[in-house]
């Protein structure tokens, strides 16, 4: 296993940006995500960094060492696709032998690490059935035992749940850590599931348009988004975005939302430095940051329940103030009712700010 670098990655196909300067470091050994959009070019970069692919511009390292002229099969990488890859004429455990043809010739070595990885990905009653005689679910499971039995440097996935029901990639989402912690490789997982990139990986890289927003940790990205689409596109519910008037008032500073104010944490005031005119900044606020009250409490903003939206044990309560709605998660079955006048009690210090140019955090 050897850490993966990208420096300044570009690729054009025609006039289509496909990247667009990306730089990234994935360090030896660790799990790492690359979330975005369809079309947001994961396939591409991850092509580019197995060697499939070249780039416009930039270079590829691994274990520091530039592979950006090496073939495939010279950087030594497993992949595993959204569509599994198996011989049909051949059963599924020569399917997975023939993977390990190049490392080794030695029967019993073909047979212990065919009989490992069969146990980690329970496929073992499978091994003498050919492709048609068995699922899509299982086939995809094969496809990881072909990669993952070899030793890589590194192991390459391209969207491998995707394809699968709701149940099977929860199911085999759970298991990428245990296999990644059985094989010790260095892991580069693409998924458009935020669910499952915050679910399994270390760090998470997010693209989108072909380039590279933000790379940290699932806690870092949902807590510090760095932007406004990063803040959009991970979390669920979605974050509440909404247009509002900052100003400062006495040390204190207040947001416009809907017809009312609210006020700022103390890192808001940041925004004051320069100048002390009041600004348009796009507040970014998490559903699980809004509770509701009948009691005006706090940092309260009155406000109309539009609509409520059970969860089974929890609910979406979507709210009005004037022609701004805002959407509160509340953890457990509450009694609150449909037009019913609250008031919306935000956690002041986990409130995001964008500016509305540059769509840049700006606290
Ligand atoms: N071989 C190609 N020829 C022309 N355009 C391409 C080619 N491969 C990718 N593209 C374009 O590059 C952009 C990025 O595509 P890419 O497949 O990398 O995205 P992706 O993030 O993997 O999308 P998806 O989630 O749909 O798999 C898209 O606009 C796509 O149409
Ligand atoms: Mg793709």
């Amino acid at each position: 296993m050897v850490s993966v670098e990208a420096k300044g990655v570009s690729k054009f196909f025609k006039t289509t940006r496909a990247l667009d300067n990306v730089s990234l470091h994935v360090d030896d050994g660790s799990f790492f995500c690359l979330l975005g959009p369809s079309g947001s070019g994961k396939t591409t970069l991850m092509r580019i960094i197995a060697g499939l692919e070249t780039p416009s511009s930039g270079s590829v390292y691994f274990g520091g060492e530039d592979v950006t002229e090496l073939s495939p099969s010279e950087r030594n990488i497993a992949m595993v696709f959204q569509f599994p890859s198996i011989y049909p004429s051949l059963n599924i455990y020569d399917n997975i032998a023939l993977a390990l043809r190049r490392e080794t010739t030695d029967r019993n070595e073909i047979r212990e690490r065919v009989m490992q990885v069969a146990s980690l990905l329970k496929i073992e009653e499978h091994l003498n059935k050919k492709s048609h005689q068995i699922d899509f679910g299982i086939l995809q499971r094969v496809s990881i035992a072909k990669a993952i039995v070899r030793r890589a440097n590194v192991y390459i996935f391209d969207e491998p749940l995707s394809n699968l029901d709701t149940k099977l990639r929860e199911a085999l989402r759970s298991e990428f850590q245990r296999i990644h912690s059985e094989v010790r490789g260095t892991f580069l997982y693409v998924t458009h599931d935020q669910l499952e990139a915050m679910a399994i990986a270390d760090k998470i890289g997010i693209l989108n348009n072909g380039k590279l927003l933000q790379v940290g940790s699932p806690e870092e990205i949902y807590s510090y988004p760095a932007n406004k689409f990063v803040a959009y596109f991970i979390g669920s519910p979605t974050i509440n975005l909404i247009e509002s008037e900052v100003k400062l008032v006495e040390n204190i500073v207040y947001a416009s939302v809907g017809d009312g104010h609210i006020h700022l944490g103390n890192k808001a005031l940041e925004l004051f430095q320069t100048s002390r005119e009041p600004r348009k900044i796009i507040l970014g606020i998490r559903p699980h940051e809004i509770t509701l009250s009948r009691e005006p409490v706090g940092n309260a903003l009155p406000a109309e329940i539009s609509f409520i939206e059970s969860l089974g044990t929890a609910q979406v309560i979507e709210l009005r103030n004037g022609s701004t709605v805002l959407r509160s998660y509340v953890d457990s079955l509450s009694d609150f009712r449909e037009k019913e006048k609250v008031f919306a009690v935000f956690n002041t210090e986990s409130i995001h700010g964008f500016d509305p140019q540059t769509e840049e955090r700006v606290f």
